[in-house]
């Protein structure tokens, strides 16, 4: 099969010609239909974040496809079948299983990190973790639930548990920012998006903002203050898409007395929390990570019934030797860009 090779980080993917896996026992073949290209890759591309499998390896964790090969034991599908691979796997035993919270699980598996991933023709997966796609779901475009729609819906229904009728602050407007705007509008709250693109503030209207904010066209950045003016108190929930600091202490600022902020973008630096609001205002700061997969099928059905969009969330779609050109779009911050899909 073709596949891009990460061989290490700062050099790009290689397409080379690879053998295809031959599905153990409880495992399937799936033939890639699409794999979402997510900034967490970037990580490892750019930023030298350590892949769990060493290279060279197989990136890409935002996948669906059509079954090609069953291993020994697997009933649960037949050839053809239209799945869904979530971005993590969970062993379904650890503590953390237990009490029903796998997307924290001790041994979590990712693909395109501990395991090979689905920028190739071809990925395996174990049979009991891939979802069902209906046929009014399409194939390509639904691959982004497994990751940039699935990690949002966790933020907003488990982690924030959003309300209709709640005021909610989004920081940042990319992949991931721009499904909490959709989800949580989906749920019914009045969504304030917060981005410094233009292009990035119009796509969120598009999926359900009710009101948007540049800080770079506001008087020094004051998000707060522009939000206590627009909706007279501040939000009840803040979340932060970019994985910043000072953005994630924005994002607190945000928030009114008893509120919340969650933390769904990825930093390694430290914050400024201002703990005595924390205190004194009974207010949380929570993190939000992945999604469990009990979530997967309530949100494959709001795609299916359009309460969440999928086709407009995918801008471009490439080819496996498209696929550099496709992080340079993310690299980049094009601000035409949702999400990409590499279709091998
Ligand atoms: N203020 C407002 N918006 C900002 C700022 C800022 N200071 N800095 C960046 N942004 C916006 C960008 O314009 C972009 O629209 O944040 C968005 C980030 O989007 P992407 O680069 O597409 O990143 P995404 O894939 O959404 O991931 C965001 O979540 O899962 C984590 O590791 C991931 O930390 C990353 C975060």
């Amino acid at each position: 099969m073709r596949a891009a090779i990460f061989y290490g980080p700062k050099q790009p993917l290689k397409v080379e010609e690879v053998p295809t896996p031959k599905p153990g026992p409880g495992e399937i073949l799936v033939k890639v239909a699409a794999c979402g290209v997510c900034h967490t890759d970037m990580h490892y591309i750019d930023h030298g974040v350590p892949t769990f499998k060493p290279p060279p390896m197989i990136l890409g964790h935002e996948a669906s496809g059509t079954v090609a090969e069953l291993g020994e034991g697997v009933t649960k599908w037949k050839l053809d079948d239209r799945v869904l691979l979530p971005a993590v796997l969970s062993c379904g035993v650890c503590p953390s299983c237990r009490i029903g919270r796998e997307n924290i699980c001790d041994n979590m598996k990712m693909f395109g990190n501990h395991v090979d991933g689905a920028y190739a023709e071809y990925v395996l997966a174990p049979a009991k973790d891939a979802l069902s796609v209906p046929e009014d779901v399409p194939l390509i475009e639904g691959s982004i639930i497994a990751d940039a729609i699935s990690t949002p819906y966790h933020a907003v229904v488990n982690r924030a548990k959003v309300k209709p009728g709640d005021w909610v602050a989004v920081f940042g407007c990319g992949g991931v920012g721009i499904n909490c705007v959709q989800v949580a509008a989906a749920v019914g709250a009045s969504v304030i998006a917060v981005d410094l693109m233009p292009e990035k503030l119009e796509f969120a209207k598009m999926l359900g903002a009710q009101e948007t904010i540049n800080p770079a066209e506001i008087d020094k950045g004051r998000v707060d203050k522009a939000i206590r003016k627009m909706i007279g108190d501040g939000v009840d929930i803040a979340f932060e898409c970019i994985g910043n600091p000072k953005t994630i202490v924005d994002a607190y600022n945000t928030i009114k007395k008893g509120g919340t902020c969650v933390v769904v973008g990825y930093t390694h630096l430290p914050a400024e929390i201002p703990v005595a609001k924390t205190m004194f205002f009974e207010q949380s700061l929570i993190g939000s990570l992945g999604c469990r997969p009990v979530d997967y099928p309530r949100i494959i059905e709001m795609a299916r019934i359009g309460k969440i969009k999928v086709k407009e969330l995918v801008t471009g779609s490439f080819g496996l030797d498209g696929i550099n050109d496709a992080f340079d779009l993310l690299r980049n911050n094009d601000p035409k860009t949702l999400r990409s899909v590499i279709i091998p």
